[in-house]
């Protein structure tokens, strides 16, 4: 016997699918998934298509308000934020089409998560603990994150890891969406832009690497009763 899981799909490239790997890679991941485990939930978040606002001023000061001493206005100003969190919060799996912009996430997943990290929801700040002041409020959930690079060598050790701030940047953050590190899975298309048989290769890799994902994945959560 299984329990139903949630998984919550997002996209990030501003480009529709026909022209964008990280789309092809996030549906070819939920159209597996749901075909082994079709009594699933799926939440959509397209950030590409329509993007989060920015947080701004009247956004953190209702943030940073306690719930009981916010305005009506602060609590209308974190509607959003509130909806995106409970996304989080109700997924076991998030799966994130993440293409790399300018070496680091897209403008609009950084919206996003800028509205996920919630004090009070995703975390809690305490300096009664010292140095590690921040606590996350989720965790137990697993974070598969689909992306395309157009040059290559961004992984440990390759030629331009030290360029890359896309990776580290969602390993930072991930603890807001309940993940801890070693629940993250990363598959990424590279060599997008020499469009040679090194791209031809990466996405043939990409592609059976994101099915083999499904499975594992599937299998641990068969598991789960
Ligand atoms: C605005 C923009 C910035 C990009 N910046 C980089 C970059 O810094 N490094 C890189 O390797 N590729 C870069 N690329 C290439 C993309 O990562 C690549 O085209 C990828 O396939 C985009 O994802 P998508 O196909 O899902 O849209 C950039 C592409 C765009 C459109």
């Amino acid at each position: 016997m299984t329990t139903a899981q949630t998984l919550l799909h997002i996209d990030a490239s501003a480009q529709l699918e026909a022209r964008s790997h990280t789309r092809k890679l996030t549906r070819s991941f939920i159209e597996r998934w749901t075909c082994q485990r079709p009594q699933d939930c799926i939440i959509r978040r397209d950030l590409g298509r329509s993007p989060i606002p920015a947080i701004d001023e009247d956004w953190i000061a209702a943030a940073f308000t306690a719930p009981e001493d916010r305005t009506p206005a602060m609590t209308e100003r974190l509607a959003l934020s509130d909806e995106l969190v409970d996304e989080v919060a109700a997924s076991d799996i998030i799966v994130m089409g993440v293409p790399m912009y300018n070496y680091g996430v897209p403008a609009a997943l950084k919206g996003w998560i800028d509205q996920i990290a919630r004090i009070g929801r995703t975390f809690s700040f305490d300096l009664k603990r010292g140095d590690v002041p921040i606590e996350p409020i989720l965790s137990g959930k697993t974070l598969a994150v689909l992306s395309a690079r157009g040059e290559f060598g961004f992984e440990f050790g390759g030629m331009r890891a030290h360029m890359n701030t896309l990776d580290p940047a969602l390993a930072a953050c991930a603890h807001y969406f309940g993940v801890a590190r070693e629940d993250i899975h990363t598959i990424a298309i590279e060599y997008q832009e020499f469009k040679d048989e090194r791209y031809e290769s990466s996405v043939a890799r990409a592609e059976a690497a994101v099915l083999d994902l499904v499975d594992d994945l599937a299998a641990s959560s068969r598991n789960v009763i």
